[in-house]
């Protein structure tokens, strides 16, 4: 119990929905007794690189563990460096920093993705990890050829995007290897995280499996144990066959916040691409008053992100969503009145 009237995350409102079927999903599972790497855990692999049109999906214990066995992909060196946004979760630079290499931030663009425009002179990476922040897509082709020019990994860091699309592309295609996330505050979530891993290359398939577990009875990998577990991608089985209908609901909410508060800046909104609408970012002045209001009016909202990923101050664009940004609350069972309660405290708070 939160104490608030609407809450920032609503995956208990996906329970309500789903409640029998979720938990019949899961003890199928533990009732037949094989919990880890099980039929199940196959079974979901297989549907989710069938929906997304991959050869290979690895499941995972989080995308943050994706996302760094995606970079091992890539034989990377500590002398070695990772481009990667200024304006991101911390699980983006994360991966970069457990490996050891350089990084190299760059600052975002207006709809607060990577600046493929501020790219293109740096010395050659050997991997650049993106995101589709807040579910907006970044510029991919350009994104695509750069690094295909230069030899260069593409990792899409799909946490935030499942869902959406670039032209008719979805994400979850848009990189060499594409990393999705199934924490509780995600599209998808499981109910206790997750993610996986998706790739067309057999080599970083077997890499990437291999890492997960040990080595997988292959060479030792010492260290790693990230497992999705088999209840988990028994329950994700339903959900994928659902997202479709799931991600339908998400936009119509967006679209109710849109349309009550047209006198407000949403990021994303220009982006031409479908947004898997993960997070509904306003940016605004007096933002922590704001949030203070709306916290004293009973509705939960989050920073996204109060700080950059470097703390150097040369990142302009991407320090400036960090004093303006704020999340409103987003899911698919989030109804209208409470969207309209949402939407007329803040035009109360500015007076419009
Ligand atoms: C952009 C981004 N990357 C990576 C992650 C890490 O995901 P996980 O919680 O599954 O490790 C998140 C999760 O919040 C995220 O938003």
């Amino acid at each position: 119990m939160t104490g608030y009237k609407i809450k920032f995350n609503g995956i208990d409102r996906l329970y309500d929905e789903y409640s029998w079927r979720l938990t019949r999903r899961a003890k199928q599972v533990w009732s037949q007794g094989n919990v880890l790497q099980g039929q199940y855990l196959e079974k979901f692999e297989k549907e989710l690189a069938k929906k997304y049109k991959r050869k290979y999906a690895v499941a995972v214990g989080s995308a943050t563990d994706g996302l760094y066995f995606a970079l091992r992909c890539a034989n990377i060196t500590i002398n070695d460096t990772v481009v990667c946004p200024a304006l991101s979760y911390i699980a983006t630079s994360g991966s970069i920093k457990r490996i050891g290499c350089n990084i190299d931030y760059i600052d975002t663009d207006k709809n607060g993705n990577i600046d493929v425009l501020k790219i293109s002179d740096m010395a050659l990476p050997k991997a650049l990890v993106y995101v589709n922040l807040f579910g907006n897509v970044a510029e991919y082709e350009t994104l695509k050829n750069i690094c295909k020019r230069r030899g260069t990994l593409l990792i899409e860091d799909a946490a935030q995007s499942q869902g959406a699309k670039y032209k008719k592309q979805l994400s979850g295609t848009l990189g060499d290897i594409s990393v999705f996330s199934f924490d509780p505050m995600k599209n998808m979530p499981s109910f206790g995280g997750g993610g996986a891993v998706l790739t067309d290359n057999k080599d970083h398939y077997e890499t990437i499996k291999s890492l997960r577990r040990h080595g997988n009875g292959g060479n030792f990998e010492y260290g790693y144990n990230s497992l999705l577990s088999d209840d988990h991608a028994n329950q994700l089985l339903f959900l994928l066959s659902k997202f479709d209908k799931l991600q339908k609901l998400r936009k119509k909410v967006y679209q109710r916040y849109q349309k009550n508060l047209p006198q407000f800046n949403f990021i994303g909104a220009d982006n031409p691409h479908d947004s898997s609408y993960h997070k509904l970012v306003l940016l605004v002045e007096k933002r922590d008053e704001l949030k203070k209001w709306l916290q004293g009016e009973g509705i939960e909202t989050k920073i996204h992100y109060a700080k950059t990923l470097d703390d150097s101050g040369t990142y302009p664009n991407a320090e400036s969503f960090c004093k303006q940004a704020i999340s409103l609350p987003i899911y698919p069972f989030l109804n209208t009145h409470e969207i309209d309660l949402v939407c007329n405290k803040i035009r109360k708070f500015y007076d419009v």
